[in-house]
C-alpha cells in the first residue's frame, strides 16, 4: 500500500495515477491511466487490463473491486473556461475543462466565481476567461479535432462490418448489417439480444460497441449510450433508436443459413 497522498507517474504513453481511498472500513487504491478518446481506437476491456496488469506487478493487488470510464473535458488551449459564459448573459457562470485536474481547478474555480459574484478583483480572472480567445495554438487544435469528427463521420458510414449474430455470446455486443442499414446488438447475461440503431442522436456519426463498459460509445463528440439505448452521457439528449428484437432475431435464422 502507498502513504496517504496522489500519486502521478507522468511517463508516456503509461501515464497512472494512484491515490489511497478507503472502502468499506479497509484501504484500496484508486488506479486511473490508459487515456483514450470515447468510441476510438482499441477496445475498452485492452485499457481495463492494462491497468489491472500495472496493479498486479506493482502492487500485488490481485482482486478489483470496481472499474469505471469517465471522460474529461479539454478546450481548445488547454487551460479551463471559468467565469462568465457571455457577455449578454455575465450573471451565468461557466466551469469546465478541467482536463483530469478536477479537484485542484474546482478549488480554484470557486475561488474566481465566488470572487466574480462579489464583484471582488481576482487575478487569475481574465486567464481562465471562457470568452479568451487564442488564435494558436486555439485554430490548430479546433481543425485538428473537427478533422477527426469528420473521419470518424464518414468512417462510420463506410463500416463494411458483417457479423452474425447467432455466434454473439452472452455479455457481448457487436455491429452488424443489415440490408445495408449499421445495427448494433447486444446479447445479455439471459441470451436477450437488444438491438439499437448505431446513428449517434446527436450528429449523426456512427457509434461503436464498448465491451469494457458494455455502453455504446460515439467516437465523434463522445456520447455515450447503455445497451438499450437510453443516453449516459451526452451531447446526445435523445436514445437511439431501438429495433424490434423479433425482425432481426428472423434475420438472424437468415444470417446462419446464408453466411451473413
Ligand atoms: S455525433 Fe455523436 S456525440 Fe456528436
Amino acid at each position: 500500500m502507498i502513504d496517504d497522498g496522489m500519486y502521478l507517474n507522468p511517463e508516456s504513453p503509461k501515464t497512472r495515477s494512484i491515490r489511497k481511498a478507503s472502502y468499506k472500513g479497509k484501504d484500496v487504491l484508486l488506479i486511473g491511466g490508459e487515456s483514450h478518446k470515447a468510441g476510438q481506437g482499441k477496445a475498452v476491456s485492452h485499457h481495463y487490463l492494462a491497468l489491472e496488469k500495472f496493479a498486479e506487478e506493482t502492487f500485488g493487488i490481485k482482486q478489483v473491486i470496481d472499474r469505471w470510464s469517465a471522460q474529461d473535458l479539454t478546450t481548445l488551449d488547454k487551460l479551463p473556461y471559468i467565469g462568465p459564459m457571455h457577455d449578454d448573459y455575465p450573471n451565468i457562470y461557466v466551469s469546465t475543462g478541467y482536463r483530469k485536474w478536477g479537484m485542484t481547478t474546482g478549488t480554484l474555480a470557486a475561488m474566481i466565481l465566488s470572487d466574480l459574484a462579489e464583484q471582488k478583483q481576482n487575478r487569475y480572472a481574465d486567464l481562465y476567461d471562457p470568452k479568451r480567445f487564442y488564435a494558436d495554438p486555439s485554430i490548430v487544435t479546433f481543425l485538428r479535432e473537427n478533422l477527426n469528427v469528420a473521419t470518424h463521420l464518414i468512417k462510420g458510414k463506410l463500416d463494411g462490418t458483417k457479423q452474425s449474430l447467432g455466434k454473439l455470446e452472452r455479455g457481448t455486443g457487436t455491429v452488424f448489417k443489415h440490408n445495408g442499414q449499421r445495427s448494433g446488438a447486444y446479447r445479455d447475461d439471459d441470451g436477450q439480444l437488444h438491438i439499437v440503431d448505431t446513428t449517434c442522436t446527436h450528429l449523426g456519426c456512427e457509434v461503436n460497441w464498448n465491451d469494457g463498459d458494455r455502453t455504446w460509445d460515439c467516437p465523434c463528440h463522445g456520447s455515450r449510450f447503455s445497451y438499450t439505448g437510453e443516453v449516459i452521457e451526452g451531447p446526445a439528449e435523445k436514445p437511439l433508436q431501438t429495433k424490434s428484437f423479433t425482425m432481426f432475431d428472423a434475420i438472424d435464422v437468415d444470417q446462419e443459413s446464408s453466411g451473413y
